[in-house]
């Protein structure tokens, strides 16, 4: 292998003569020998660099992951406040009127002498806001005449995000969205897991039902927020014999496991040896499962999945798989399955559905499924 800076020294000796030539040459031969050694060295110094990033990318990092669960229940949590430095109180500043800021007291299941404060936000029915001067959240419960939607959000959110959503969810719901702990003003490092937010969902079903047990009660939960809300629907099924009306899960997966193994980032890790040692079975034995195709099996409410063709961050082929498993496995009587996949030329992606022109009909539809199921 030449080098290029030997090859133009030696060019420019040509023009040399005599003693000079000699001279040079050896001048050239040194020259000649430092720009190996420099070649060399460089390509020793990229051959270190790669190997050590090779050994941060796919060793040092699987191996803190396995290691950490701090590292695990950040990335699959992601707790970074969206949008930041939200001013709960002030939901005008968000451009929302008829919002109720209101916190909830839940038993901590990881510690269950100890009680967390579970910001909520308490949106009124579009038609409801000029009507309703209450500021008291247990009034509104009582007195609105449209049914309850109780908004779960996914990673990388708090309760301030979902702004589009809610604008379209007011115009059939009364919606409750809810910090789960650890997002938003929900709990101060408190441990965060599936479980722990599950069973403050069900303390707060509770509360609602026991407020109204009238109204029909709805979930939608999106992302991970489809996997806490199903978690949260099996335990009420199981341990309260209870179901709300009707479950939407919009942008959802079969398990985290199946969302980690086809995601970007994880697919950067799913081809290494240990990939199942130090990234599947700690998520699995630190308790993160979102083993929603599982859950949906013991939820007795009719289900609508939303997803769209071109989502990026949860393959559109998770939300196809819940719903055939959900099809597949539920009996008559725990209601039907509706899934619409949505079409990747709307461009929504992963979290633009309710942009969709039919999205009122959706919604109206299925209310009237979940109605003549329950009646
Ligand atoms: C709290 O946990 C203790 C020990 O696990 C148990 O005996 C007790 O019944 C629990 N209390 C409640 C209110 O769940
Ligand atoms: C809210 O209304 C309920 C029912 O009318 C009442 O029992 C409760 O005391 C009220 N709370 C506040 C803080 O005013």
């Amino acid at each position: 292998m030449g080098c290029g800076c030997s090859r133009k020294r030696s060019n420019s000796i040509q023009l040399l003569t005599g003693d000079d030539l000699s001279a040079s040459t050896d001048k050239t031969a040194l020259r000649r020998c430092t720009c190996r050694k420099t070649v060399a060295r460089s390509a020793l110094v990229l051959l270190l660099s790669l190997l050590g990033a090779f050994m941060v990318v796919w060793v040092v990092i699987p191996v803190s992951f396995m290691l950490s669960l701090p590292f695990q229940t950040f990335m699959v949590f992601v707790p970074i406040d969206s949008p930041r430095n939200a001013d709960f109180d002030r939901p005008e500043s968000f451009g929302l009127e008829g919002v109720r800021n209101f916190h909830i007291s839940t038993r901590d299941y990881y510690q269950n002498d100890t009680w967390t404060s579970i910001g909520a936000w308490m949106l009124l029915p579009e038609d409801e806001i000029s009507s309703s001067a209450s500021s008291n959240v247990t009034e509104i419960l009582q007195n609105t005449q449209k049914d309850i939607l109780v908004y779960l959000h996914g990673v990388l959110a708090n309760r301030a995000k979902a702004l589009e959503q809610y604008r379209v969810l007011r115009r059939h719901f009364l919606v409750v969205a809810i910090d789960h702990r650890g997002y938003g003003d929900s709990g101060r490092n408190v441990r965060m897991g599936e479980e722990g937010m599950a069973h403050d969902h069900v303390q707060i079903f509770q509360w609602i039902k026991s407020i109204n047990p009238q109204r029909d009660v709805y979930y939608w939960g999106h992302s991970m927020g489809s996997g806490i809300s199903a978690r949260t629907l099996k335990l009420l099924n199981q341990q309260h014999s209870i179901s709300p009306t009707g479950l939407i899960l919009e942008s959802p997966f079969t398990s985290l496991e199946d969302v980690v193994s086809t995601m970007v980032l994880g697919r950067m890790f799913s081809w290494l040896a240990y990939f199942e040692a130090a990234i599947l079975r700690p998520l699995a034995t630190n308790g993160f499962h979102f083993r929603s195709k599982e859950n949906i099996q013991s939820i007795d409410c009719p289900v609508m999945i939303l997803h769209a063709e071109d989502d990026m961050i949860v393959s559109f082929s998770l939300g196809e798989a819940l719903a055939q498993v959900a099809q597949d496995t539920r009996e008559p009587h725990q209601g039907p399955v509706l899934f619409q996949g949505i079409s990747a030329d709307y461009g929504f992606g992963h979290n633009d559905i309710v942009h969709h022109p039919e999205i009122d009909d959706f919604i109206q539809n299925f209310q009237a499924i979940c109605q003549n199921f329950t009646h």
